[in-house]
C-alpha cells in the first residue's frame, strides 16, 4: 500500500529531502525546508489534503470551433519582441526588473495597449499605482483608448478570482511583484516568502490556463530583484530593463529565457510620448562623436545576433598621485589594467606617470573582449595626441602576449560598419575570408590586420602629425 508520503522541499534550491532538517544538505541555507504534499497533478504521489481547495468547474466545449491559438503573443514592438525571443509566450510567466523609474511601466503599458489593439485580452494589474495614475500615464503615451483592462489590486486571491473570470486573459501584467501578497503567508508584502508564495501562485495560473504572464520586479540596491534570486529561477524568462540616468536611452536584456536566446538586446529611447524603439542603435550611441578629437576610436561589437558600433573614449592625462588614477565607466577595470600590461610590456608605451580614463560613449555597457583593440587604439591615440582616422573601426582580442586574437562574427561587424560609412577597419588576421569574400566589399580595401598589437602602436605613432613624438 502507498504510504502517504510527505517531502519537505528546499525553499531556495528547490532540492527534496525525505526528512526535515534545519540546513539544507544541498545548498546549505538554513530553515528554508518546508514540508510540501505532491499535490498539483504531477507525480503519482498521494495528494496531501490538507492544501486541497473546492475544484473549478471548466466550460466543455465542443470538437469543431476554433484551434488553438499560436504558441506566442506577438506585440508588434519590434524590440520587445526581439528581447523576448519573439513574443511573449503562452503559459510562461516572464520577470521584467530594472530600477525605480527606468520606464518598466510604460514599457508594459504600451506593449499592453499594442496587444489589446490587436484583439487580445490583456490585464494590467497594477499594485503601485493608482488607476488615475495608470489613464494619465496612458493619455501621455496616447494609447488611453485601447481596451486594455486595469485593476489597481495587490491581493493574489482577489487578482486570481478576477481574471479567473470571462474569457482567458492572453496576457496579465503584474506590477509589480514586489507589492503582491497572498493570503497563504503571514508575512509582510515584499518580503521573500511573500514575493515566492505570490509569484508561485501566479505562475500556476499561467501554466494551468495557459495565459501569459509578466511580473515586474524592482531591483535592489545591490543589484537582484527582491528577494533575493528566488522569483528568478521560478520564472521562465527575465529581462532587465537597463539605461543611464542622464541618457535617454534604454536597453532591454535578456537575461534568462526558456524559449529562446538569451543575449538579445532590445534598445529604446524615452521621450515625452514614451519608448521610442531605436532600430539602428549604432546610429545612438555614434551620435556624440567629434571627428578630429585624438583617444577616441570606434567599436564595432556584436549584441547577440546584432552589430552595435559605438565610440571608446581615452584621457591620458600626466599624473601628479604616486599611485596614477584608473578610472573606466562602460567597461571591466580589470581587462583595461590587463590592456595598460600590455602596451607597456610589449610595446614599450609607458602609461606609469599617466592617469587614464576610459568611458564607452552614450553609458553602453561593453562585455566583449573584442574591444581591447579599439581600447588600445584610444589608449595609444590619447597619450600620442594622435587622432585615429574618423572613418575607421576597430575589433579584436589581445592576448597577454601582445598577439592579436581573431573574435567572432567579423563579416556582420564590418558590414554595419560599411552600412554606417565608415571606409577602413583595424581587425585581426584569421579573419581574411571575410576581407577577401563577398561580405563587406568596401570596408575590406582598407583594412588593417595587425598580428601583434605592436604594429598597431607603430602604425598609429607612425600616423601624419609626427613620429618622433611619442614611442613612450
Ligand atoms: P515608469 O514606467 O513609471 O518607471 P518604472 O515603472 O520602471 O518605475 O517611468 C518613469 C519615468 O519615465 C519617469 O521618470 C517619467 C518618464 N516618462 C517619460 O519620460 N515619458 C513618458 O512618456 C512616460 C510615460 C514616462
Ligand atoms: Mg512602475
Amino acid at each position: 500500500m502507498a504510504k502517504s508520503r510527505v517531502q519537505f522541499i528546499c525553499q531556495n534550491c528547490g532540492s527534496v529531502h525525505q526528512r526535515w532538517a534545519g540546513k539544507c544538505d544541498a545548498c546549505g541555507e538554513w530553515n528554508t525546508l518546508v514540508e510540501e504534499g505532491t499535490a498539483g497533478g504531477i507525480g503519482s504521489g498521494p495528494v496531501n489534503t490538507r492544501n486541497a481547495r473546492k475544484g473549478r468547474a471548466v466550460v466543455l466545449t465542443s470538437l469543431s470551433g476554433d484551434i488553438e491559438d499560436a504558441p506566442r503573443i506577438v506585440s508588434g514592438i519590434g524590440e520587445l519582441d526581439r528581447a523576448t525571443g519573439g513574443g511573449f509566450v503562452r503559459g510562461s510567466a516572464l520577470l521584467v526588473g530594472g530600477d525605480p523609474g527606468i520606464g518598466k511601466s510604460t514599457l508594459l503599458t504600451q506593449a499592453a495597449a499594442a496587444l489589446a489593439s490587436k484583439g487580445h485580452r490583456i490585464v494590467y494589474v497594477s499594485g503601485e499605482e493608482a488607476v488615475a495614475q495608470i489613464r494619465l500615464r496612458a493619455q501621455r503615451l496616447g494609447v488611453a483608448s485601447t481596451p486594455v483592462e486595469l485593476a489597481a489590486e495587490t491581493n493574489v486571491e482577489d487578482i486570481l478570482a478576477t481574471i479567473s473570470d470571462g474569457k482567458r486573459p492572453d496576457l496579465v501584467i503584474l506590477d509589480s511583484i514586489q507589492t503582491l501578497w497572498t493570503d497563504l503567508a503571514d508575512s509582510a508584502p515584499g518580503t521573500v516568502t511573500q514575493v515566492r508564495a505570490a509569484a508561485q501562485a501566479m505562475i500556476r495560473y499561467a501554466k494551468s490556463t495557459g495565459a501569459a504572464i509578466v511580473l515586474v520586479g524592482h531591483v535592489t540596491k545591490e543589484g537582484q530583484i527582491a528577494g533575493p534570486r528566488v522569483v528568478e529561477h521560478m520564472v521562465d524568462g527575465v529581462l532587465y530593463f537597463e539605461g543611464e540616468g542622464n541618457h535617454h536611452f534604454r536597453i532591454l536584456r535578456t537575461v534568462k529565457n526558456r524559449f529562446g536566446p538569451t543575449d538579445e538586446i532590445g534598445v529604446f529611447e524615452m521621450s515625452d510620448k514614451g519608448l521610442r524603439e531605436v532600430a539602428n542603435p549604432s546610429e545612438l550611441f555614434l551620435g556624440e562623436r567629434h571627428a578630429k578629437s585624438p583617444g577616441a576610436a570606434v567599436f564595432a561589437g556584436m549584441e547577440g545576433t546584432r552589430p552595435v558600433l559605438v565610440e571608446i573614449q581615452a584621457l591620458v592625462a600626466p599624473s601628479s598621485l604616486g599611485t596614477p588614477r584608473r578610472a573606466v565607466v562602460g567597461w571591466d577595470g580589470a581587462r583595461l589594467s590587463m590592456v595598460l600590461a600590455v602596451l607597456e610590456a610589449h610595446c614599450g608605451v609607458r602609461f606609469g606617470q599617466h592617469d587614464v580614463y576610459l568611458n564607452v560613449a552614450g553609458g553602453y555597457r561593453i562585455s566583449e573582449p573584442a574591444a581591447d583593440l579599439a581600447v588600445a587604439a584610444a589608449l595609444v591615440s590619447s597619450l600620442t595626441g594622435l587622432a585615429l582616422p574618423a572613418d575607421c573601426v576597430y575589433f579584436g582580442e589581445i592576448s597577454l602576449s601582445g598577439a592579436v586574437r581573431p573574435v567572432a562574427h567579423a563579416q556582420q561587424r564590418l558590414k554595419e560598419a560599411e552600412k554606417l560609412g565608415f571606409g577602413s577597419a583595424v581587425l585581426p588576421l584569421g579573419s581574411e575570408e571575410v576581407v577577401g569574400g563577398n561580405g563587406a566589399g568596401g570596408i575590406a580595401a582598407g583594412a588593417f590586420q595587425p598580428t601583434e598589437l605592436s604594429d598597431l602602436v607603430a602604425r598609429i605613432a607612425g600616423s601624419p602629425r609626427s613620429r618622433a613624438d611619442e614611442g613612450e
